[in-house]
């Protein structure tokens, strides 16, 4: 949720009359979080936004499901073998879940046909390669490489991913809600000066007024099923909003990373917060300037916290035989630390060029089929 921001044509004052030039009425639509008593956004529509009659859903993705128990070792997946194409609401697959967040990989090679509201969660996306178009009721919305984009739960919206480009994405949806770590904001909301990010580095929808792309069906996603629902007119009707839900874009490189006289734990790298769990941002930085320090980062074991990372880009201080793509999970209950030489090989080093997303989480995570099928069954042993 970031700042409020006003587009299009919207009444005075809440809950009056908005009406066209020809005297209709426009319907407001109320979309809150936390009940009532979170942030808002309250959009105006030409027609009902609530006529949809329900269909079986032409479109979607699978349910996470665990493989089953396995071994408590450290794994590595490479995202990039889990070849499926097709649009970004068929093309999700998931790799690891718990309670709180789902991670998928997508390889989507045409536009979604049909809008999609995600009911269960807001979902993080992040483009590690390709880019494209996020189209919803809010506006249209540009992202290309190394971009997270934040749909957040129930928009409705569809991807237009850019054609005869390879995509490359990786989904966080949060079941509980995510936004920005609460220690950035100031007692009005705003991102604090010493925040490592400010409201300039967010890109925001283009609102353009209503649109009519001819799709008329909407598929909800709730308790991981798919229903649809077929609406007379466009679902894209909005003449106007305002408030602070909805959609918007933050390249990871706008992260303004820190460095310390010596190691400075993932949390410095924080970025956005969810239920149960923490995404943070390893960006290219200078590293620890302490004459004896050593900028690899210590074995650690944090006692109650899963890690998955995902490498994007440069070379990683700490591990080897991982590349763009890669994701890395190491669970708690055993301790995880650099590879061989790594640690020794860092001393007197000045910066990192690693761009890797992180995600800490509480819950532990459980591997899906199509994760173990792209497993690199040496990662484990390569720490020896
Ligand atoms: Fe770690």
């Amino acid at each position: 949720m970031l700042d409020r921001i006003a587009v299009g044509e919207i009444p005075r004052k809440h809950h009056i009359q908005l009406r066209a030039p020809d005297g209709t009425l426009r319907y407001e639509h109320c979309i809150t979080r936390d009940g009532f008593d979170g942030p808002y956004t309250i959009a105006y529509h030409a027609g009902r936004p609530h006529l949809g009659r329900p269909v079986d859903a032409s479109h979607g993705f699978a349910r996470p499901v665990a493989a089953g128990p396995r071994p408590l070792l450290r794994r590595h997946y490479r995202t990039g073998d889990l070849h499926r194409g097709g649009a970004p609401i068929d093309a999700r697959q998931a790799i690891l879940f718990n309670a709180d967040v789902v991670l998928s990989v997508l390889h989507p090679d045409r536009e979604d046909p049909v809008y999609l509201a995600n009911a269960d969660g807001d979902d993080l996306v992040f483009c590690l390669e390709g880019g494209g178009q996020l189209r919803s009721t809010f506006g249209d919305l540009r992202f290309t490489k190394s971009d997270y984009v934040c749909v957040p739960r129930g928009t409705v919206h569809r991807f237009i991913p850019d054609a005869g480009v390879k995509q490359h994405w990786l989904v966080i949806e949060c079941r509980g809600g995510m936004g920005i770590p609460k220690q950035w904001r100031n007692p009005v909301g705003q991102l604090r000066m010493d925040a490592p990010f400010s409201h300039r580095d967010f890109r925001r929808p283009d609102f353009v007024g209503p649109v009519d792309e001819g799709i008329r069906e909407v598929i909800v996603k709730r308790g991981d099923a798919f229903t649809g629902y077929a609406h007379e007119t466009s679902p894209l009707d909005v003449v106007g909003w305002d408030g602070t839900v909805y959609p918007w874009v933050f390249p990871i490189l706008n992260f303004q990373p820190r460095a310390g006289l010596v190691h400075l734990p993932p949390t410095w790298h924080g970025t956005f917060a969810a239920r149960g769990a923490l995404v943070c941002s390893f960006v290219p930085r200078l590293v620890d300037f302490h004459p004896e320090a050593i900028p690899c980062p210590y074995p650690h074991s944090s006692v109650e916290v899963d890690e998955f990372l995902f490498y994007c880009d440069g070379n990683f201080t700490s591990r080897k035989g991982v590349g763009p793509g890669s994701a890395s999970h190491h669970p708690a209950g055993i301790a995880h630390g650099p590879h061989p030489g790594s640690y020794e090989g860092s001393i007197g080093a000045t910066r990192t060029d690693e761009l890797a997303v992180m995600l800490d989480c509480f819950l532990p995570l459980e591997a899906t089929a199509p994760a173990l099928d792209t497993e690199d069954a040496a990662y484990h042993d390569s720490f020896r």
